[in-house]
């Protein structure tokens, strides 16, 4: 009889840890804000910077992610349950705040390996579980109540525009028809319809890996998560302040890149507008250095970093 497989140690293995922190060029009594905590590899860090003055605020929409971090212990750092859309209100209500500015905020967006390895999820078409998919499993719908209701439309746009996959359309009516007969609950279930669905292969890659990322990034409303985020982290910098953005993937890449290119650029207007040069709004953020991309080193020991790639402004 063969034994049962160890379980995966959940741990999470923190991408461009260095450059990261580097980029955030800590001041020592600066004020931080690490908002995605995950299992703390960018927080430990810039505690480690940080002198007995600086503060580091740490958020997660993760309950899991939270009560990890319950495992730091320092006068200097306050982890709360709360999704970065909220990160302006969560910095107005902070205790002893008051109206300061940070120092530098950290986005290290995208899935933690605690989430992907833990078979209850329901993020991995690797184990069957029940179709969860929520980062944060106190609220929302999960994936597998939004399967049992969506139109035909909806399925086929989402698996379209965030799996950028060719097959949507045969997907969702694959969907639609299997769930008259029953409903699709877990992982396996929705992978299998999507495998028959899907009429080619992509080498290396399982036929249900974009429709997953699709009902990943529609249940969690990820892009418009960063896309809130990112005017709110740039009001509340201080001159000279730092934003860190790590995206893994090219759909939030595009939403980083656009977003510091306006807003490092001089407004652009139509031309022949009698608007004089003085009127128009001035860049707020400066482009620091080229976008980094992990080492192949690091990609050998953490295959995850390999579509990783950061970009840093600086609050003029
Ligand atoms: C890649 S992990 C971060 C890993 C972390 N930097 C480390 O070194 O351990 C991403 C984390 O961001 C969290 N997250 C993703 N979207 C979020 C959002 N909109 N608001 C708050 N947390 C979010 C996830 O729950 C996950 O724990």
């Amino acid at each position: 009889m063969s034994a049962a497989a160890p379980p995966v140690p959940l741990t999470h293995l923190s991408v461009l840890l260095r450059e990261a922190v580097e980029a955030l060029a800590i001041k020592p009594d600066g004020i931080y804000v690490d908002a995605t905590f995950g299992r703390g590899g960018h927080s430990r860090e810039i505690l480690a910077r940080l002198g007995p003055q600086g503060r580091l605020l740490a958020l997660d929409r993760d309950p899991a992610a939270v009560a990890a971090g319950q495992a730091i212990s320092d006068p200097r750092f306050e982890l709360r349950h709360a999704a970065f859309s909220e990160i302006g209100s969560l910095l107005k209500g902070l205790d002893g705040l008051g109206h300061a500015r940070v120092a530098g905020v950290m986005l290290d967006i995208g899935m933690s390996s605690p989430q992907l390895d833990d078979a209850e999820r329901g993020f991995s078409f690797r184990f069957d579980a029940p179709l969860d998919m929520r980062m944060d499993t106190s609220r929302g719908q999960t994936a597998a109540e939004w399967l049992g209701e969506a139109s035909q439309t909806e399925i086929e746009k989402v698996i379209k525009n965030y799996g950028e996959e060719r097959f949507a359309h045969a997907i969702a009516k694959a969907v639609v028809a299997a769930r008259v007969e029953c409903s699709i609950a877990t992982t396996r279930q929705f992978a299998a319809l999507v495998e028959k669905a899907v009429r080619t292969r992509e080498p290396g890659q399982h036929p249900a890996t974009r429709s997953f990322q699709a009902l990943r990034i529609f249940i969690n409303q990820e892009l418009e998560e960063l896309s809130l985020a990112l005017p709110q982290c740039a009001a509340q910098l201080a001159p000279g302040g730092r934003l860190v953005v790590i995206s893994f993937h090219s759909l939030e890449d595009r939403i980083v890149k656009r977003f510091l290119r306006a807003q490092s650029q001089p407004q652009q207007l139509p031309r022949r507008l009698p608007v004089r040069s003085v009127e128009l709004l001035k860049p707020t953020l400066r482009l620091v250095g080229k976008p980094v991309f992990p080492s192949q080193a690091e990609i050998d020991a953490n295959p995850r970093s390999r579509s990783a790639v950061m970009r840093v402004a600086e609050k003029l």
